[in-house]
């Protein structure tokens, strides 16, 4: 059982030959630009996705949407969302953006105008500065505001009960009932989409994290089930892998020494990247004769996810890494300039983008789709 709201970590491979996740991989070559994060085998999974591809491949009409919990800071795994949003607006899509108030309330205890503020000042600030459009084709909301999801996830509640919920996600008799109901909530958030007065059924695509997939297989259960009434499109959805924490576990904004925050100031940034763990060697000459284990390098990662746009240079690094040639303090020093000329550069824009950001909820407030 995976539970989406604990902090496990997850095993990739477990979930492609347990869960029925497909390998990305396959449709890699059907998509005319795929996205980096697909190229270099992050987005490492998905299901349904070949509606996707024809529904880029043919332009036509296509939704993604990706709620985010309002429960903390944003860090720079976050980040991998808004790219892929980026990308799916410029192919086209539709961006449905929930504000999960509903979810940080009974599953976090966070009250309603907390969560609001943290989703203004972290989330919608981040997602404007990092390049998101705000006036094209986004609909992003609070779950509390929005009467046609609620309304939607009451009459998808009538056809799931307690045992299946158990099943999912292990809640007990002493869960809480928001809790239990908060999952039908996100249900609704993505499907809602489809409704008629939404513009009808029409493919959609989930990005999440793996935690998420126990919430995207209630979803496709559901949409099966209401298909006669509603005439839903069964979601697809694409899985990334988790970017990996300062200290070698888990990224997590519970625990600062593990993350690097958008809000960091760039010169932290910098320094945090360079405290990090890395995949070098005991002693250099160890390191010249053996080479590094980029595979192992949290510095690596940081240039793959986030830094190094060019696959070429990357490819480069990576073997300079292996055969020895560059050892982990120069290697680090490069890093560090790249994450803190980001990080200037992401400082200025935030500054930007939090005034828009303060006004795009009131704005969206009626746009309701
Ligand atoms: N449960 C998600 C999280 O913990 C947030 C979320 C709410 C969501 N609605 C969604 C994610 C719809 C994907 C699609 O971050
Ligand atoms: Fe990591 Fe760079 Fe050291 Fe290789 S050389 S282990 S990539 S820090």
């Amino acid at each position: 059982m995976i539970d989406p709201w604990s902090s496990a970590i997850v095993n990739y491979e477990k979930l492609i030959e347990e869960f029925g996740i497909k390998p990305f991989q396959e449709l890699l070559g059907d998509l005319e630009d795929p996205h980096t994060l697909m190229r270099r085998g992050i987005i490492f999974g998905h299901r349904d996705y070949g509606k996707i591809v024809k529904a880029i491949r043919e332009k036509s009409k296509f939704a993604v949407v990706t709620g985010m919990m309002p429960s903390g800071k944003m860090h720079i795994g976050h980040k991998m969302i808004v790219d892929q949003l980026i990308w799916y607006q410029k192919n086209g899509a539709e961006i449905y953006i929930p504000i999960a108030d509903m979810e940080s309330y009974s599953a976090r205890g966070i009250e309603f105008p907390e969560a609001k503020r943290i989703a203004i000042e972290e989330y919608i600030t981040n997602y404007l500065a990092l390049g998101l459009d705000p006036d094209k084709n986004l609909h992003i909301y609070l779950q509390s505001e929005n009467k046609i999801v609620t309304d939607l996830a009451y009459k998808l509640a009538k056809r799931v009960n307690m045992n299946e919920m158990k099943a999912i996600y292990g809640f007990n008799g002493s869960t809480n009932i928001g809790h239990i109901y908060a999952p039908l909530i996100q249900v609704a958030d993505i499907l809602h989409p489809q409704l008629e007065e939404c513009g009808g059924p029409k493919p959609t695509v989930v990005p999440v994290g793996p935690d998420q997939d126990p919430h995207i297989r209630l979803t496709r259960d559901i949409a099966d089930r209401f298909h006669s009434k509603f005439h839903f499109i069964t979601p697809s959805s694409t899985y990334h892998r988790f970017i990996t924490g300062l200290t070698g576990g888990k990224m997590s904004s519970s625990q600062p020494k593990t993350a690097i925050f958008l809000s960091d100031p760039p010169e932290v940034a910098m320094k945090k990247l360079k405290s990090a763990k890395t995949g070098g060697r005991e002693s250099l000459e160890e390191q010249k004769e053996r080479g590094g284990v980029p595979e192992d390098c949290v510095v690596y990662e940081m240039l793959l996810y986030h830094l190094v746009p060019s696959d070429t240079r990357l490819k480069e690094i990576y073997h300079q890494c292996q055969e020895g040639s560059v050892m982990c303090g120069e290697c680090k020093a490069m890093a560090g300039e790249m994450i803190k000329d980001f990080f200037e550069d992401l400082q200025r824009k935030r500054e930007k983008a939090s005034k828009k950001a303060e006004t795009i909820l009131g704005e969206h407030k009626h746009i309701l789709c």
